[in-house]
């Protein structure tokens, strides 16, 4: 568990479903995660949240900060990309992505995995959702959402919005989302139409075409939230498997298995329990979102606790999976909690990675998919031992990912079907 978790898990121990952190109001426990659920609407609203955001991006059409009938709408423009048939189809451009990186590894290389999954997960999904490289541009996608984010607490220092590096990022990103959304105005090189092919072709609630600010934005948000999530992720996966040699050789020959025919299909991968399971027990574990935050619209009474309208709340989420009525012996890390007749992901409110109510992880499955994909591509390729880690590991919310840690490649194994 990381620290940001931990402390949430301790004050919800020793002081309840509600108790403050630096002056915001904290929900936390599995009533809290139904409330989220089942009344996100109707007590909380996004945009409050993200004003600085927006100012920054130029636009309030964007889908995190939307609320009600808007949100929606955008939800289901951007829907198809994530929908299993467009999953199954990026699958094999996810695997030869990692397949080309690993290619370069020598036996008795050393690697560092956390900035190596950011690159390759982030050159995955720009290939697959956009037809665009990014390589080389994650660290002033990264500087420029990392600053920009931070406003949501709002403790953004103005400075930080106009030091000469970030206006650099920022205009280098958004320099890359005109190019990307010219070019697809322009061409259509692709067979099937892309994630910005679908923001090209949609209307707002009103039966216009987004404009163009909020097109830029929108054509961005994979970036956004789909990289360091997912790289955060893969990174604790490998770095516990690293360290827990029988899961390790228990999923190396599962996946060893599933390569027999060939590059594994969609169908194939979905196969892969053992895997599968190691990835549910990661995202309990090590939760890349460990909470969400949102703007109270009118006071409300919950769990005994009145809360004040027009202010922010943080919903700690993830807490659940650290309550052992729900998930006994919490701190274990055990995948076969996740297999029948165990399945303690299916108590309500129990397991929530994605979060849950409206605005709940629309990339899930993609998410899940690219995960199982880059690691199973990794370990039938190379046999890696772990070589220095940090004593704790630490992360910052999703958007500031820090898990340094680097592995050696002992092995070479066999060359990966084309
Ligand atoms: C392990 C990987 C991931 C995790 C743990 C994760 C987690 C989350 C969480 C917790 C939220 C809700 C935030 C909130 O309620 O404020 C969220 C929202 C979102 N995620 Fe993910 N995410 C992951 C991967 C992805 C990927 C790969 C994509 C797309 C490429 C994606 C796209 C989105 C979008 C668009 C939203 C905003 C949805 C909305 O506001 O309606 N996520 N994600």
């Amino acid at each position: 568990m990381h620290n940001q978790v931990l402390s949430l898990v301790r004050a919800y121990g020793e002081r309840g479903p509600v108790f403050d952190l630096g002056g915001m109001p904290v929900l936390a426990g599995r009533r809290a995660n139904h409330l989220l659920a089942q009344s996100g609407d109707r007590y909380f609203s996004s945009r409050e949240v993200h004003t600085h955001f927006l100012r920054e991006i130029g636009t309030d059409n964007f889908v995190v900060a939307l609320d009600g009938d808007r949100h929606r709408h955008m939800r289901s423009i951007m829907r198809p990309a994530f929908a299993r048939e467009a999953i199954a189809g990026y699958l094999p451009h996810m695997a030869h992505t990692t397949r080309d990186t690993i290619e370069r590894w020598q036996s008795g290389q050393q690697v560092e995995m956390v900035e190596t999954f950011r690159r390759l997960i982030i050159e995955q999904t720009a290939l697959v959702m956009t037809h665009w490289s990014v390589a080389g541009e994650l660290a002033c996608i990264s500087r420029f959402f990392r600053t920009a984010v931070s406003g949501i607490f709002g403790r953004i220092a103005p400075q930080a919005l106009q030091d000469p590096d970030y206006v650099a990022a920022k205009h280098r990103v958004f320099a890359l989302a005109r190019d990307m959304v010219r070019e697809h105005r322009v061409y259509q090189t692709h067979l099937e139409p892309d994630y910005i092919d679908l923001l090209l072709a949609a209307r707002d609630e009103r039966g216009q075409p987004l404009d163009e600010r909020a097109l830029l934005a929108a054509s961005l948000v994979p970036f956004l939230v789909g990289i360091d999530t997912v790289a955060h992720t893969c990174s604790f996966l490998l770095l516990t498997l690293l360290r827990e040699s029988d899961l390790l050789q228990a999923v190396t020959d599962e996946v060893d298995h599933s390569f027999e025919p060939g590059m594994p299909d969609f169908a194939a991968l979905r196969q892969l329990t053992a895997l599968h399971h190691v990835t549910m027990e990661t995202l309990r574990m090590y939760p890349a979102a460990p909470f969400t935050v949102r703007w109270v619209r009118e006071e409300f009474e919950f769990e005994g606790h009145r809360l004040k309208g027009g202010r922010p709340v943080m919903i700690a989420t993830p807490v659940t999976h650290f309550l052992p009525d729900l998930f006994p012996d919490p701190q274990r890390f055990d995948p076969q909690r996740f297999a029948d007749p165990r399945s303690e992901h299916r108590q309500p409110g129990a397991f929530v990675p994605f979060s849950t109510g409206p605005h709940t992880c629309i990339g899930a499955g993609m998410a899940e998919v690219q995960i199982v994909v880059t690691i199973a591509t990794l370990l039938r390729s190379v046999r890696l031992a772990l070589v220095t880690q940090s004593g704790t590991v630490e992360t910052h919310s999703t958007s500031g990912l820090k898990v340094p840690y680097s592995v050696r490649v002992l092995e070479v194994r066999k060359p990966l079907p084309r």
